[in-house]
């Protein structure tokens, strides 16, 4: 049985009085932490992107909310001064229903709180649960998502995967990339394709980063080389996490997941969603009602701070899609999983 050569890394650490996070703007060439001591800087660290990925962010943004109970403690205002915080963590990143999944949870146990002290008590307490919980999920759907593939054919065989989706973005250890290390520790893996997701990189910069630093065997490819890796027909599941999951089995992820679920519909490729509960969202009825989130232009026009487009070119840089659930073989949670998604069919696994 393969054995990673170092655990996966932990992302976020919390240290009661600060959180830090392990900034993943800068990776993979250096290793810096920020070190986040109010609600405000949590804040700015997920709208720039120092904390990504959606359990992270909502992990984070959890800690962020104890942060702010700890600075307005003892304030006659303040229930006041932490709905504002609340509020603000929550708009920091509009798409990954996990942040303010973190945030209502919080927001309701401070329902039950009489005072301040009382209330960083019980916040800190909930926030690390999330924590914990969001990590030992992970290895459980990790092991459900391996069952799957094990069962469904001859293994070992190849995966490709896109974005980051491992303990960088997560509690620890991750959804997709779970998967994958799950996977590769049973021996079921020959090699874990990974994009380079355009434009922020995500799979270059950090998938390949977690992967190869365990010694797994990961081959990074440019997004437009998936086609023709399919087609070659090593590849016998594409793994994705996701930002959102609607009612209907929509799912919501970094751009370019809709183009590679319909390229493995082409190619004969199973199509895998792997991702917490947390992530799937029963209010929203469907896809079309996700709002997408938009960056800004120089994440297109610029790399590395260099310029690689013509002064002034208009851009369009929405940095998730919707991939409709009739492409999706599986969703891969904790609580189970869901084949060939319907209404019906995630109404019986998520309902209350
Ligand atoms: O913009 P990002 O890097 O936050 O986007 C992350 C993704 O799209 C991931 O695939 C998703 O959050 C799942 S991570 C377990």
């Amino acid at each position: 049985m393969p054995e990673a050569t170092h655990a996966p890394v932990a992302a976020i650490v919390w240290e009661q009085t600060q959180l830090r996070l392990l900034d993943q703007r800068l990776l993979p060439g250096q290793e810096v932490w920020c070190h986040c001591q109010d609600a405000q800087s949590v804040v700015q660290a997920i709208r720039d992107m120092a904390v990504r990925g959606a359990p992270a962010i909502g992990i984070a943004a959890a800690y962020g909310v104890v942060l702010a109970a700890r600075q307005c403690q003892g304030q006659a205002d303040w229930r006041q001064q932490l709905e504002q915080a609340m509020n603000d963590l929550a708009a920091s990143r509009p798409t990954a229903v996990n942040l303010c999944w973190a945030i209502n949870r919080l927001r309701d146990l401070l329902v039950s709180q009489t005072e301040s002290a009382q209330a960083v008590v019980a916040l800190e307490e909930a926030a690390i649960a999330m924590h914990r919980d969001d990590e030992q999920g992970n290895r459980l759907m990790g092991e459900t998502a391996c069952d799957l593939m094990l069962a469904s054919g001859e293994y070992p065989f190849a995966v490709l995967t896109h974005c980051n989706t491992g303990s960088l973005a997560c509690g620890g250890y991750g959804t997709a990339l779970g998967a994958i290390r799950s996977l590769w520790r049973r021996g079921g893996l020959t090699r874990v394709y990974a994009d380079e997701t355009r434009p922020w990189l995500q799979g270059s910069r950090l998938t390949a980063w977690e992967l190869q630093r365990e010694g797994l065997p990961v081959v990074l490819n440019a997004d437009g080389a998936a086609a023709a890796i399919l087609r070659r027909g090593e590849v016998k599941w594409v793994i994705v996490g996701a930002d959102r999951i609607t009612a209907n089995g929509d799912v919501a992820n970094k751009i370019g997941t809709y183009g590679l679920a319909i390229l493995a519909r082409h190619h004969g490729v199973r199509f895998m969603v792997v991702a917490h509960s947390a992530t799937v969202d029963m209010a929203t009825a469907r896809g079309s009602e996700i709002v997408i989130e938009e960056r800004e232009d120089t994440e297109l026009t610029q790399v590395a701070g260099h310029s690689i487009a013509p002064a002034g070119v208009v851009t369009y840089n929405p940095v998730f899609d919707v991939t409709p659930a009739d492409l999706v073989d599986v969703i891969v949670t904790e609580k189970g999983v869901v084949r060939q998604p319907t209404c019906e069919k995630m109404l019986a696994l998520f309902a209350g």
